[in-house]
C-alpha cells in the first residue's frame, strides 16, 4: 500500500477499468466512479481480492453539473490521482444531422470532465498536491469529416488540461493529457482497426501509471502517433479539405 488514493471517473470503461487495476498494483486505493456504478460491484471484490486494497464505488454523471461538488465532496478523502476517462462518440453521421445528438458529445467529453476537473483542481490546488489525468483523444488535433463533432470535444478538453496544468504547475498539482491513438475498446467495438496503431486498454492503464509516476504532461501511448499527428497537423487545409479522412 502506498497510502495513496486514485479516483477513476467513468470506471465502466475497458480503459479506465485497465487503470484502475494497474494503479491497485501499485498499491493505490481504488475509488471507482461511473454511471450505475452497482453494475461494478464485481470489480470491486475482484480489485479487492487480488491486490488487497480498499475499493469504494461511487455514482456520478458528468452531464449532471450540479451535482459535481456534492459528488466531491462525498468522497471518503480527497484522491491523490484522478483520471476521467469519460468519453462519448456518437455516430458522426446521426452527429451531424441532429443539434441535440451533437450537443450530447460536446456536453460529454468536454463540458462534463471540465467541470469535474475544475472542482477537484481548485481542491488540490487548496491542499497543494494532486495529480490530473485527463484521457483526451488524438482526435481533437485537427477535425477531419469523418468524426470532427467528437474531435472538437476533445479538443476542447485538450485544450482546458494544457490551461489547467500551465495554471497549475506553481501550485504543486500535476497535469497529464493522454492522446490515444486507436485503443480496442467497447467504443471501438466493430471498427477495421490496423493492428500496428491500435493499443489494448491495458498498455493504456500501463501508460498512464508510468506518466502519473514520471510527471510526464502529454502521451500518445503508441509513440507512432506522434509522428502521424505530426503529418496530419502540416497538411496544407487547401489539400487537407478535398482529402477523405
Ligand atoms: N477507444 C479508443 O480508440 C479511444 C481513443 C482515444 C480516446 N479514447 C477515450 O478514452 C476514454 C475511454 O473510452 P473507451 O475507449 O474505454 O470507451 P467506453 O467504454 O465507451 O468508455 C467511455 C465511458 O464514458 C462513460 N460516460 C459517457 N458519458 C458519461 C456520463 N455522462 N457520465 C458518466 N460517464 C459517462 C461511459 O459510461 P457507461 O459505461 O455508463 O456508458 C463509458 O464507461 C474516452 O474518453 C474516450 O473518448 C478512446
Amino acid at each position: 500500500m502506498t497510502g495513496k488514493t486514485v479516483l477513476v471517473l467513468g470506471a465502466r470503461s475497458d480503459i479506465a477499468m485497465a487503470a484502475a487495476h494497474c494503479f491497485a498494483a501499485a498499491g493505490y486505493a481504488v475509488q471507482l466512479a461511473a454511471r450505475n456504478a452497482g453494475s461494478l460491484a464485481d470489480d470491486v471484490s475482484d480489485i479487492t481480492i487480488r491486490y488487497r486494497v480498499p475499493v469504494s464505488l461511487h455514482e456520478v454523471d458528468a452531464l449532471a453539473v450540479e451535482s459535481h461538488a456534492a459528488f466531491v465532496d462525498a468522497l471518503p478523502v480527497l484522491p491523490d490521482v484522478a483520471i476521467c476517462a469519460i468519453g462519448y462518440m456518437g455516430d458522426q453521421a446521426e452527429n451531424e444531422r441532429s443539434v441535440e445528438r451533437t450537443v450530447a458529445v460536446l456536453r460529454s467529453n468536454f463540458e462534463g470532465p471540465a467541470s469535474l476537473f475544475t472542482i477537484l483542481a481548485n481542491r488540490f490546488a487548496d491542499r497543494g498536491s494532486g495529480t490530473l489525468v485527463g484521457v483526451s483523444s488524438v482526435a481533437g488535433i485537427r477535425g477531419r469529416a469523418t468524426n470532427y463533432v467528437y474531435g472538437s470535444a476533445k479538443a476542447g478538453f485538450t485544450a482546458f488540461l494544457s490551461g489547467l496544468r500551465n495554471r497549475l504547475a506553481k501550485q504543486g498539482v500535476h497535469v497529464v493529457t493522454v492522446l490515444p491513438g486507436f485503443v480496442d475498446t467497447r467504443m471501438t467495438a466493430g471498427m477495421d482497426l490496423p493492428a500496428k496503431l491500435t493499443a489494448q486498454p491495458e498498455e493504456v492503464g500501463r501508460a498512464i501509471l508510468a506518466a502519473v509516476t514520471k510527471g510526464r504532461d502529454v502521451i500518445y501511448v503508441r509513440s507512432i502517433w506522434r509522428l502521424i499527428m505530426l503529418i496530419i497537423r502540416h497538411i496544407p487545409e487547401a489539400i487537407f479539405k478535398r482529402m477523405k479522412i
